[in-house]
């Protein structure tokens, strides 16, 4: 009888255009100050995509960061699978954009759309085929360029979103290390608090859907602050309970960084102290699906999960989506 086999992280790595838009820049675009977006969300700067830099752009450099820290070749990789909502093109996939910039020859690409819970999805994805014995090497990229979708006039969202891209490379663990658990859930009957209505086969893009703005988020953010952070703590609870863990074992909850009012409310509702919290909603924003694989990556540079350690991550987004993953961390810290 064949032993199971669990799916670890190998590599991972990130990237972040270069352009930083601060809150004092902001300032001059909408009314509002860099107080309000502040204390009100806790962003303070934000990057922007280049002109020329689509999201396959972004999500091939994070991609090549994660092989090389897994020392993984690019023709090695069977599978990508790419998270985005902001792809270069409704298609051609983005995946098969990023095979083409990295050389993955002999990879199976495709992309999956759950919004900011996309990296945990395709996580999920990848977990599935390695315990399978599916494929042996996988890529898993998280990349959004939300700036191309945001109305620089609405106030309302404006503040919130920024651009960036995060990677993994997924092998079959070669110990007790690995994804441990997975939670993921979803609501379709809340599809109108969060969408992009613009330029799919409901509103195909016309002189009039550009007039209306419907190429632009729209978003009831008061509506889904609350719904988000039941979410949050609900899936973090669920994925911890599957892991047969408790709030006591995990060193380090990576949360979605949508708003720091929402990742403190998670963590006291938890009962997890600061330093346990990773947040760098300051510096990024909300980057949708790249948030929280950007968090890893950050997290394991910086030195806060070492091997054998518990981490957590967990998110919420259109959708609805969320979902929540316990890691026993398995890379040997680099210092
Ligand atoms: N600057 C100044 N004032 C502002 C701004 C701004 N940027 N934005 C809104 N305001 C004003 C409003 O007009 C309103 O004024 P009024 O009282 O005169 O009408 C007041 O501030 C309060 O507005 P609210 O919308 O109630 O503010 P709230 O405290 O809810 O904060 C926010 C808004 C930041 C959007 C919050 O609701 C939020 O973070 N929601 C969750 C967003 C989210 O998590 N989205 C999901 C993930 S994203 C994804 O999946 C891609």
């Amino acid at each position: 009888m064949e032993t199971s086999i669990r799916a670890a992280i190998t590599g991972t790595g990130s990237y972040l255009p270069e352009k930083i838009l601060t809150n004092n820049d902001l300032e001059k675009m909408v009314k509002t100050s860099d107080e309000w977006i502040t204390t009100r969300t806790g962003v303070k700067e934000r990057r922007l995509a280049a002109q020329q830099e689509a999201a396959s752009d972004l999500g091939a450099e994070a991609a090549r960061r994660a092989l090389r820290e897994a020392g993984v070749k690019p023709e090695d990789v069977e599978c990508l699978i790419v998270a985005t909502v902001t792809g270069d093109m409704p298609f051609p996939s983005t995946a098969c954009f990023i095979q083409n910039l990295c050389g993955l020859k002999n990879a199976a690409g495709f992309d999956i759309a759950a919004a900011c819970s996309g990296y945990i999805y395709a996580l999920n994805i990848a977990k599935s085929f390695i315990e399978s014995r599916t494929y042996k090497k996988i890529l898993v990229v998280a990349v959004d360029v939300l700036s191309r979708i945001t109305d620089w006039h609405d106030r309302g969202t404006c503040v919130l979103f920024g651009d960036g891209a995060g990677a993994a490379v997924l092998e079959p663990a070669r110990d007790d290390n690995g994804i441990i658990s997975v939670y993921l859930g979803s609501d379709g009957a809340a599809t109108d608090m969060l969408k992009l209505p613009g330029g799919g086969s409901r509103f195909p893009t016309s002189a009039e859907t550009i007039k209306n703005k419907l190429h632009y988020i729209k978003m009831s953010g008061n509506k889904i602050f609350k719904l988000a952070v039941t979410a949050m703590i609900d899936s973090a609870q669920k994925a911890m309970a599957l892991a047969n863990l408790k709030c006591e074992d995990i060193k380090l909850l990576i949360p979605h960084q949508a708003n720091i009012r929402i990742i403190e409310a998670t963590a006291k509702t938890l009962k997890l102290p600061v330093e346990r919290i990773f947040v760098n909603i300051q510096k990024y924003g909300n980057m949708s699906g790249a948030t929280t694989a950007i968090g890893l990556d950050e997290a394991y540079r910086e030195n806060r999960i070492k091997k054998g350690d518990y981490v957590e991550l967990v998110a919420f987004g259109a959708g609805l989506t969320w979902g929540a993953a316990v890691i026993k961390w398995g890379i040997k810290n680099i210092a």
